[in-house]
């Protein structure tokens, strides 16, 4: 048996002025549960109503500055206490720099939770059923008219009365709503087995469907994945090759393009010898020179190769570049140290490019000249 209840009297206006007119005059009269359903937002609606400001936004606060706390804490607990770890030189809990991650977190929460909030708090799921929903009054709001209406829970609600009020303001429709109690407990609840069986069937379908288009068909020809072809990792073995090793050597006796090999490795005398500087002293050469020597060099050699070392002990202080011997070698044999290295002097073959070597090596003799000015110098 059907329990039919009425919930409120409601009634329809034509023109936005009218509603207006027709919300302030209810309010005035005192009802406290009205409400008023407009086919697009009335400007002036709130006032009319005397709507106080909505505590959406105290939700919205709290959750944003829940999220604010949890992402420096979070942020602080990883890298200063779970996972300390220099970064940049930054101190553990290097606050600016969280502050680009804190803001979105912040805003992350504060967003999700509004709506959440307002879905669960302030429309009351997992009832989505409301006594207006399928009745002519909402069909007509919800087009060209515009309604309202007082509930029959007001303290001061009185059918006749309401009735009344409505005619006298010029309704053009004054339509009661009733409800169903049995409807506002089956059909409005969204866990309904029918509504779930149906939410079921679209999660698994739509599961499916996405495992299969990811996982399957873009794996069918003529997809190919570059990640998924047939290749060698570093330090994976092999099977092309007999010896298990993906890469092949050079074969003997060549040379890769745009390589030379330095063939006086280990017989630094021989490279003296037969090592011609094929650069000739100028602004450029110099300058290029300067460079690298100031930067690979002067470390251990000083600024002016005198051997005064800024390492201070931590390593050997090398000779200097002033000596008679050193300045009587031929760039070949210097070049030969700076290719091969020489006693603890590391190899700097893979820290400066020949030619760089050689423009070095100019820059060399620029000082020992500027050290060593004889008379005609001057000239
Ligand atoms: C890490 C420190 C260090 C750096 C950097 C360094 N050297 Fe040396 N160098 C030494 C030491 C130490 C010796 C002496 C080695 C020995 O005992 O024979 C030396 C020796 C030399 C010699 C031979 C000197 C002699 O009297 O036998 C030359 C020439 C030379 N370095 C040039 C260079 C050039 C050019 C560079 C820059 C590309 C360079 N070095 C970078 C430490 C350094």
């Amino acid at each position: 048996m059907q329990e039919k209840v009425l919930y409120a009297m409601s009634a329809l206006f034509d023109t936005p002025d009218a509603i207006i007119q027709a919300a302030e005059s209810v309010q005035k009269a005192g009802y406290k549960k009205f409400d008023v359903n407009t086919p697009y937002p009335v400007h002036g609606m709130d006032n009319a109503m005397k709507l106080k400001p909505s505590t959406l936004g105290y939700f919205a606060f709290i959750i944003g500055i829940f999220g604010a706390i949890m992402a420096v804490a979070g942020m602080g607990y990883l890298t200063g206490v779970d996972y300390p770890n220099v970064m940049g030189g930054k101190p553990f809990f290097a606050l600016p720099a969280f502050i680009p991650i804190t803001f979105e977190v912040t805003v992350l929460s504060a967003s999700v939770a509004t709506v959440v909030i307002m879905i669960a708090f302030f429309f009351k799921l997992p009832n989505n059923s409301h006594p207006v929903h399928n009745t002519e009054y909402m069909k007509n709001v919800s087009d060209d008219k515009f309604g309202v209406l007082v509930e029959a829970k007001d303290a001061m609600f009185d059918a006749a009365k309401v009735e009344d009020l409505f005619r006298s303001l010029g309704a053009s429709r004054i339509i009661p709503i009733y409800y169903d109690l049995e409807d506002i407990r089956t059909v409005g609840n969204i866990f309904r087995p029918k509504f779930v069986l149906f939410l079921a069937i679209v999660v698994f379908v739509s599961a499916g469907l996405t495992y299969g288009v990811l996982n399957r068909l873009l794996f069918i020809p003529p997809f190919t994945w570059m990640v998924y072809q047939p290749r060698v990792n570093a330090q994976q073995k092999s099977n092309m090759f007999a010896d298990g090793s993906g890469m092949r050597n050079p074969v003997d006796g060549t040379v890769a393009r745009g390589w030379m090999p330095y063939r006086y490795s280990g017989k630094p005398d021989e490279a003296g010898l037969n090592l011609v500087n094929p650069l000739i002293p100028n602004t450029h050469t110099l300058d290029l020179g300067k460079k690298n020597f100031d930067v690979y060099c002067s470390p251990c050699h000083g600024y002016l190769a005198k051997g005064d070392s800024r390492l201070r002990g931590q390593f050997p202080n090398p000779p200097t570049l002033h000596s008679d011997k050193v300045r009587n070698w031929t760039d070949g044999r210097i070049y030969a140290v700076i290719t091969d290295g020489q006693n603890s002097m590391p190899s700097y073959s893979r820290l400066v490019s020949p030619s760089d070597r050689w423009a070095v090596i100019l820059y060399i003799r620029e000082l020992q000249r500027a050290l060593n000015a004889k008379q005609e110098d001057l000239k």
